[in-house]
C-alpha cells in the first residue's frame, strides 16, 4: 500500500488537476494563456539561477561541528572557543577556484576552505584555502590576477599563457606558485588536504591582550595527493570526483576530520618580525611560531537540499565574533568589503534570512524592508536613537578590535619590508629543504606540462630566469634544459668553458 501522496499545488497552494497536460483548446487546439499553472512553471524554471559565485564556482560542502580541545582563554574570549569539549554547529564549503560549474574536480588549482561556525555570538566565518599563502598581497590586484586565471575575452578558452605572464609580472606569486604546481595542487580528495586562514587575524582575550593568528586546519585522514597524470585520468573517469567523494565518505558515516592548530604571536612581535607578518604571500616558520592544537572539526551530515545549503550558502570574511579581529593584512581588509557585496548581488540584500546564512542567535537592528525579506520588527520603532524602545548598542560591553597605527601621510605604496621580506627566500626554502627528491621531480614535470602548453617563448624564458632560477638555480637549469632555453647561468659557464 502506498501512502495518501499530496495533491500538487501552485506556489499559491491551490490544487492542480494535471502534471502532464497544458490546458488547451481540445486536444489539438493551441495553448491558452490563462493556464497560470504551466505559466507559473515556465517562468520559475528560467529563473532557477542565481548568479554563481564569481570564483569558488564548483564545490560541495556539509554539516558538522566544532569541538574545543583545549583552554584558549589566555589568548582569546571568544564564547565558542572557551570551553574544553565545548560543541558549535558548522558548515563547510570546498571548492576549486578557476573554472565554473561543471568544471573537473581535480584540474590543477588552489582549493577553497570556507568554514561557518553558528556561535551563541553570531556566526563566525573563516574563508580559507588548502594553501597557508596566496598569489598576491594587495587587494588592488586580485581580479587582475582572477581575470589571468579564466577565459580568454576572444577565444573564450583558458590560457596559460595568460597565467604565466601575470604571475611572472608579479613576483610575489612565486610561493604560491610553487605549491600550486607541486602534487599538492591536485589534492586526492577534499578529506586529504589541509585548511588554512593563510590571512593573519587578531585575537583578544578578556584582559584587553591582542594576539596575531593563523589557523591550520590540519586532515586527520592525512595528506594525499594525486600525481598529475592521476588527476588527468580522474578527469576523464570523474568530473565530480572530490564532491562525490565527501557526500559518499559522510553518508557511510566515514565522518572527515580536522584537528585545529593555531599558530599565536604576541602583539610586539609584529613590529621587528623578520617577515612582515602581514604578507599573506609568507608563513611563519614553525620553529619560530610552532602550531598549539586547540580543537577538532568533524563532517558528519549531508546537504538535504545542494541549492539551498551549499550554493546559497554566504560566507563573509567580515563576521568576525568578539575576541577575533582583522589584521593589518591588506587582504583581509579588502575582503572585508567583498564577500558581503558578492552575496548581495547573487541572493539580495536579505540573504542573511536564509536558513543556511541564519544566526542561531535572534538579530537586533535597523535594516527594514528588500526583496525577500521575512524576518520583520513588527510595530517597533525604525530608526536609532529613538524614544519607544528597542535594540540598543552598549559601548561599555562592546569595542571594535583595534590596533594601533602611526599618524602617516595617505598614500599608495607596497608594505614597508621587513628584513627578510623577498618573494624568493620562502619558495626556495620550501623546495630545498621541504620537499623530497620526488616532490621535485614531480614539480619539475608539473611546471614543464603547464609552461609548454601555449605559453610564448618570451614568457617561457621570463618564467625560467626571472622567475624559478631565483626560487632555486638548480631548479631554473633543470627547467632551462628540458624547455631547451638557456640560463643566464648556463650562459656563464659555457662562455668560461669556451664553448
Ligand atoms: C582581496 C582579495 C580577495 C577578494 C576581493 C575576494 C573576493 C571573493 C568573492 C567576491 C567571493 C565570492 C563570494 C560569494 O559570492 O559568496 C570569494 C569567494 C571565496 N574566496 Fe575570496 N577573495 C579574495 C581573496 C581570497 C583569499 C586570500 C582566500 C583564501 C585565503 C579566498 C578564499 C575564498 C573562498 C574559499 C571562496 C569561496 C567561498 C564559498 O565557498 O562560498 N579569497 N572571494
Amino acid at each position: 500500500m502506498t501512502a495518501q501522496r499530496p495533491n500538487t499545488t501552485t506556489d499559491a497552494g491551490i490544487p492542480v488537476s494535471s502534471d502532464e497536460y497544458s490546458l488547451t483548446v481540445g486536444p489539438s487546439g493551441p495553448n491558452l494563456l490563462q493556464d497560470a499553472y504551466l505559466i507559473e512553471k515556465l517562468a520559475h524554471f528560467a529563473r532557477e539561477r542565481v548568479p554563481d559565485r564569481v570564483y569558488h564556482v564548483k564545490g560541495g560542502g556539509a554539516f558538522g561541528y566544532f569541538e574545543v580541545t583545549a583552554d584558549v582563554s589566555q589568548w582569546t574570549k571568544s564564547a565558542f572557543l572557551n570551553g574544553v569539549g565545548k560543541r558549535t554547529p558548522m558548515l563547510v564549503r570546498l571548492s576549486s577556484v578557476a573554472g565554473e560549474e561543471g568544471y573537473p574536480d581535480t584540474d590543477r588549482d588552489v582549493r577553497g576552505f570556507a568554514m561557518k561556525f553558528y556561535t551563541e555570538e553570531g556566526n563566525y566565518d573563516l574563508v580559507g584555502n588548502n594553501t597557508p599563502v596566496f598569489f598576491v598581497r594587495d587587494p588592488m590586484k586580485f581580479p587582475d590576477f582572477i581575470h589571468s586565471q579564466e577565459r580568454m575575452p576572444d577565444s573564450g578558452l583558458r590560457n596559460n599563457n595568460m597565467q604565466w605572464d601575470f604571475w611572472t609580472l608579479s613576483p610575489e606569486s612565486a610561493h604560491q606558485v610553487t605549491i600550486l604546481m607541486s602534487d599538492r595542487g591536485t589534492p586526492r580528495s577534499w578529506r586529504h588536504m589541509n585548511g588554512y586562514s593563510s590571512d593573519t587575524y587578531m585575537w583578544e582575550n578578556a584582559a584587553g591582550e591582542k594576539f596575531w593568528v593563523k589557523y591550520h586546519f590540519k586532515t586527520e585522514q592525512g595528506i594525499q595527493n594525486f600525481t598529475d597524470a592521476e588527476a588527468k585520468a580522474m578527469r576523464g573517469e570523474d568530473l565530480d570526483h572530490y564532491r562525490r567523494d565527501l557526500w559518499d565518505a559522510i553518508a557511510r558515516n566515514d565522518y572527515p576530520s580536522w584537528r585545529l592548530e593555531m599558530q599565536i604571536m604576541p602583539y610586539e612581535d609584529a613590529v621587528n618580525y623578520r617577515f612582515n607578518p602581514f604578507d599573506i604571500t609568507k608563513v611563519w616558520p614553525h620553529k619560530d611560531y610552532p602550531t598549539i592544537p586547540i580543537g577538532r572539526m568533524v563532517l558528519d551530515r549531508n546537504p538535504d537540499n545542494f541549492f539551498a545549503q551549499i550554493v546559497q550558502a554566504a560566507f563573509d570574511v567580515a563576521n568576525m565574533v568578539p575576541g577575533i579581529g582583522p589584521s593589518p593584512d591588506r587582504m583581509v581588509l579588502g575582503r572585508m568589503f567583498a564577500y558581503a557585496d558578492s552575496a548581495r548581488y547573487r541572493n539580495g540584500p536579505n540573504y542573511m534570512q536564509l536558513p543556511v546564512n541564519r544566526p542561531r542567535v535572534d538579530v537586533h537592528n535597523y535594516n527594514k524592508d528588500g526583496p525577500m525579506r521575512y524576518r520583520h520588527n513588527g510595530s517597533q520603532p525604525v530608526y536609532a536613537p529613538n524614544s519607544y524602545g528597542g535594540p540598543k548598542a552598549d559601548p561599555q560591553r562592546y569595542r571594535d578590535p583595534s590596533w594601533f597605527v602611526a599618524a602617516a601621510e595617505i598614500m599608495r605604496a607596497a608594505y614597508q619590508p621587513h628584513r627578510d621580506d623577498d618573494d624568493f627566500i620562502q619558495p626556495g626554502t620550501l623546495y630545498r629543504q621541504v620537499m623530497t627528491p620526488t616532490d621535485r621531480d614531480h614539480l619539475v614535470g608539473n611546471i614543464i606540462g603547464h609552461l609548454s602548453q601555449e605559453v610564448e617563448r618570451p614568457i617561457q624564458e621570463r618564467a625560467v630566469n626571472d622567475y624559478w632560477a631565483k626560487v632555486d638555480p638548480d631548479l631554473g637549469t633543470r627547467l632551462a634544459r628540458e624547455l631547451g632555453l638557456v640560463t643566464p647561468a648556463m650562459a656563464g659557464a659555457q662562455h668560461a668553458r669556451g664553448t
